[in-house]
């Protein structure tokens, strides 16, 4: 349980190392928006360039992903009045908190981390030592707000569970009750999106293929092409959720349809069980055009003035610094650093 004495407060990151996927926006933005929304909650919400470069990032493209998921934010809902919308390398207490955390992580710990495993391979030799810290790093995006809850998709719940340790490791060993023990909230239909061309993989802005997702960017006939090529099995659907069971591709393709209906998965059943996927995927596309071609347009309207993008980056991260400084200064204090 959360101690009851920390503001509720939402936080959570995304990599501006790619254009944003239907999975970021289904496993993520929406849940995000959704927090703001709600009430109740601080939201607080970050591009994490720094997290961005454990793995090689030409400059320029990164700092045009950097602006264009700002724009993705923003298109898809989030409000920077009501949320704090920044990127990472703007607030420096994130890195040196980050620090701190790398002397109470143990290096066990991170080789065990499946997405260390995953993307540092057979070559981990070779990898960035920021890739192996990497999940200190998230934890101090986390607890330099002293965040209680983290929206993500389900691919990020290992990582959440290392920040509960490493706060659980701080606490215990200056014996402090000083960082919460964050709630992660992995909710809704679509926690883990697939790729269209293979069920049993996520899906992921690096896939090589383009036709595996469906970018935020993509216009109205990508969309649609995409869906239509989408790889399913022979049956029509089942008719209830339990017979999606065996059926990586069709049950990813109702998950996406209940999602961007906002239905769950057995009401979503309730209209498209038993149709043929000649039925079933042109009303998908529709369905995914209808919501995701404003969105797009609205990231095209800002991108054109970059300049705006930037302020509104910089006002958000004077916010975050307000809200991280004073938690950084407490920690130092804790670790016996002179002030
Ligand atoms: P990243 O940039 O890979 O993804 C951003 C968010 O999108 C979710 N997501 C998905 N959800 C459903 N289906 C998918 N196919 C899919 N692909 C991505 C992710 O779960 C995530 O919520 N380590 C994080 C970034 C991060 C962070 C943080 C998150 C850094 N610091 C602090 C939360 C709190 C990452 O790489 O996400």
């Amino acid at each position: 349980m959360t101690a009851p004495h920390f503001t509720p407060r939402v936080f959570s990151g995304i990599q501006p190392s790619g254009g944003l996927t239907l999975g970021n926006y289904l496993g993520a933005i929406r849940r995000f928006v959704e927090m703001q929304d709600r009430g109740g909650f601080e939201t607080i919400y970050c591009m994490v360039d720094l997290h961005a470069i454990t793995v090689w990032q030409d400059p320029e493209a990164l700092r045009k992903n950097t602006r264009e998921l700002c724009a993705g934010f923003i298109a898809a809902g989030i409000d920077p009045e009501k949320s704090i919308l920044f990127n990472q390398s703007q607030v420096p207490e994130h890195a040196q908190l980050g620090w701190i955390f790398n002397c109470v992580a143990r290096m066990g710990w991170m080789a065990r981390m499946t997405q260390w495993k995953d993307k540092a391979g057979k070559n981990s030799e070779n990898a960035s030592l920021g890739l192996f810290a990497y999940p200190a790093l998230m934890a101090a995006d986390i607890l330099v707000y002293h965040a209680t809850h983290v929206p993500v998709g389900e691919d990020q719940k290992q990582h959440l569970e290392l920040t509960r340790d490493i706060a659980a490791k701080f606490n215990h060993d200056y014996g402090v009750d000083f960082f919460p023990l964050t709630e992660p909230v992995i909710e809704g239909a679509a926690t883990r999106v697939m790729s269209l061309r293979d069920g049993s993989k996520k899906m992921s802005k690096s896939d090589p293929s383009d036709m595996s997702r469906i970018n935020m960017t993509d216009d109205a006939d990508a969309i649609a092409k995409k869906i239509r090529k989408a790889k399913t099995d022979p049956e029509p659907l089942p008719e209830t959720a339990e017979g999606l069971a065996d059926r990586p591709e069709a049950r990813n393709l109702v998950n996406i349809y209940a999602a961007l209906s906002d239905l769950t998965v057995e009401q979503a059943m309730a209209q498209v069980g038993g149709q043929q996927f000649g039925q079933f995927k042109p009303m998908l596309a529709d369905l995914a055009v209808e919501k995701l071609a404003p969105i797009s347009g609205e990231m095209a309207r800002l991108m054109e003035a970059p300049d705006e993008i930037d302020a509104i980056l910089a006002r958000g991260a004077e916010r975050a610094r307000e809200l991280a400084s004073p938690i950084l200064q407490r920690t130092y204090e804790i670790v016996g650093m002179v002030r």
